[in-house]
């Protein structure tokens, strides 16, 4: 039997007693969890203790390392275009991905979005584009690489070789209560964006109500910690700080969220959507050697939606299919006359994941067609017996808990309130 290099309790142990690790020692204790020497038990308390404790910025590079190192890197140096990345930290109604992807990769740069799928009440870009009969999320390495040549972007999902430590303590951090830990997140973001091979990378990182962390400056600190990461690892990394107190556009579901993305590649869609699409996607061209690109043009006359349509289509999608719609609706309307001051995300999110949208275990399936339609957003002035959102699921018993979960989620206030919308975009960190 080999000889272990070091004992897991003293490891755990100067994490509770708040003293730092060093890199051997994170190197051998991820890959001693990684091989199941280590048990699942053991890094509990020391996710519990990072999460009580913290980290220091040495301590997160090395982890972000030796989880890169559980795993494949991919290389696009064959590729004939620059490729830039993006990655958001997930919110309600976050379909950024689907219309930015193409609308960057218009530009004749590669955009090689790994996904995931979703889980609670922040939805999956996957489950999203699987609403559009026969798109494919799973492709081989040959297809993803030809069709970043051809196309530019890709959005399919992450194969299993990039930093399996990360899947495993990922897994175990949602059972133990230590996702929130800034030290895990940011590790766990950027070892499977550093593995992936991109030359830059933006962030989306969100604050709020419907975000992971909801403390602005706790958001900072997670945007300025992976910002330093990616440096660290040679990846050109910019990050904007974002709100996400509001629903991000006017539909939260699937098939919805598809919707509304082609309607921004048309040229049109809510105005938070396209401001945080054109601003995302001008970091991504600036970091790719285009600060000038006319990102608004793209989506004015139809390159953006040429490359989408092109995207879609290769991966066995048909982009002027008829999307689901659900069998039932339910229509919630103002009380009474008024300015909407009030939409809180995270109640919306968790409606829409009751509804059907998203998946409370990873092996259940997702209803496409259902979610949540608003039809007025914070600011707006309303008049009684207007609609002010729509339900929408297969099966109506479902109507009931997700009206409880937005209960006191929204506030009407009396005509000629005044309301300040606050800013999408709070921040850059460079
Ligand atoms: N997304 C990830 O990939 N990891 C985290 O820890 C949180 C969000």
């Amino acid at each position: 039997m080999a000889i272990e290099r070091f004992d897991v309790v003293d490891l755990i142990r100067t994490k509770r007693d708040r003293g730092a690790l060093s890199a051997e020692q994170i190197d051998w204790l991820v890959d001693a969890y990684t091989r199941g020497y280590v048990g699942d038990e053991q890094m509990a308390a020391m996710t519990m203790a990072i999460f009580l404790n913290g980290m220091q910025r040495e301590e997160i590079r090395d982890l972000t390392l030796a989880m890169i190192a559980s795993g494949e890197r991919m290389n696009f140096d064959a590729l004939s275009k620059l490729t830039t990345d993006k990655h958001s930290t997930g919110g309600v109604g976050d379909k950024i991905t689907l219309p930015l992807a193409p609308l960057v990769a218009s530009f004749g740069v590669a955009v090689p979005q790994l996904s995931g799928r979703g889980l609670g009440h922040t939805g999956g870009t996957l489950d999203k584009l699987e609403s559009i009969p026969g798109w494919r999320a799973e492709l081989s390495n040959e297809e993803f690489f030809a069709q970043l040549e051809s196309v530019g972007s890709v959005i399919c999902a992450a194969g299993a070789g990039l930093a399996p430590a990360d899947k495993k303590l990922y897994a175990l951090r949602d059972i133990t209560g230590t996702v929130e830990a800034i030290p895990l997140i940011a590790s766990s973001i950027m070892s499977k964006k550093i593995a992936e091979g991109t030359a830059s990378l933006v962030l989306d990182v969100k604050f709020g109500s419907g975000a992971f962390l909801q403390d602005p400056a706790r958001g900072r600190e997670l945007a300025e910690t992976m910002v330093a990461l990616g440096k660290d690892a040679g990846v050109a990394t910019v990050a904007l700080l974002t709100n996400m107190n509001v629903p991000l556009g006017l539909a939260i579901g699937n098939a919805n969220e598809v919707q509304e993305s082609v309607e921004v590649l048309a040229g049109g869609g809510p105005g938070d959507v396209v401001e945080l699409t054109v601003a995302l996607a001008h970091e991504m061209l600036t970091l790719a050697g285009q600060p000038d690109a006319d990102v608004e043009a793209a989506l004015r006359d139809g390159r953006a939606m040429d490359t989408w349509r092109a995207m879609i289509s290769a991966q066995g999608g048909d982009p002027d299919a008829a999307l689901p719609v659900a069998r039932e609706q339910h229509v919630v309307t103002a009380d009474r006359d008024g300015v909407l001051v009030r939409q809180e995300a995270l109640p919306f999110g968790i409606a829409a994941w009751r509804l059907g949208a998203g998946r409370a275990r990873k092996e259940d399936p997702v209803q496409h067609a259902a979610g949540i339609d608003l039809h007025a957003k914070p600011g707006d002035t309303v008049t009684k017996g207007q609609p002010l959102f729509t339900l929408s699921a297969d099966e109506p018993e479902r109507f009931e808990r997700a009206l409880a979960a937005v209960e006191g989620a929204w506030e009407i206030a009396e005509t000629g309130t005044r309301f300040e919308r606050e800013p999408l975009i709070a921040d850059r960190i460079a």
